[in-house]
């Protein structure tokens, strides 16, 4: 082949691969580990446990929602404005059933909501992120599509500053 059509092939090739970048989701806004999130405030817990449910495929097993101090004094106000740093994590795990009873079984996920108004604007004020089986180096939202997606199956709590759970005394 001349080299002239190589030339032609590379740089067909390298618009290509350019336009397929521009057409790429844009990479997830960085959301940190919950660390230490075991020690922050219990807020409820649920176990889903069928197909009844139906969020039962993505978060059947047993899950505990804990919230840092920040977010405690909102949710306890009922108030739907979070202030920037506070935090929820929603500690998911297995739920086997044995002799009558659901215990807990392995971590499946950590997902972590946390509040910046202006680092997280474009996903309603809360960053989003799960982490495979409490591991934090285990991200497992991509990009900020699937951020957005979170943030908007949690617009149905709109009204509660984007946060299902309540606070029972
Ligand atoms: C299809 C709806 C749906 C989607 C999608 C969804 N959530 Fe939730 N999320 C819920 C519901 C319902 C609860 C409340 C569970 C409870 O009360 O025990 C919840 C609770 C939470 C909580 C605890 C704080 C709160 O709002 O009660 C966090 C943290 C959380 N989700 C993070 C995420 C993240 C991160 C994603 C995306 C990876 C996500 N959620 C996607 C429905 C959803």
């Amino acid at each position: 082949m001349r080299r002239t059509t190589w030339t032609l092939l590379l740089s067909l090739f390298l618009a290509a691969s350019l336009a397929g970048d521009a057409l790429a989701d844009p990479p997830p806004k960085p959301v940190p580990f919950p660390k230490g999130y075991r020690q922050w405030t219990h807020v409820t817990s649920m176990v889903i446990y069928g197909d009844k449910h139906p969020l039962f495929g993505a978060f059947g097993g047993i899950h505990h929602v804990y919230a840092n101090d920040k977010a405690l004094k909102t949710l306890k106000a009922k108030k739907p404005q979070y202030p920037d740093g506070a935090s929820f994590a929603f500690d998911l795990l297995e739920s086997p059933e044995s002799g009558g009873a659901y215990g807990e079984g392995k971590r499946k996920f950590v997902a972590v909501i946390t509040h910046d108004g202006k680092k997280y604007a474009e996903t309603e004020g809360w960053g989003w992120q799960a982490f495979e089986g409490g591991d934090p180096t285990k991200p497992v939202v991509k990009d900020l599509t699937a951020q957005k997606a979170c943030a908007t199956c949690h617009k149905e709590v709109a009204a509660k500053g984007f946060v299902f759970a309540e606070w029972h005394d």
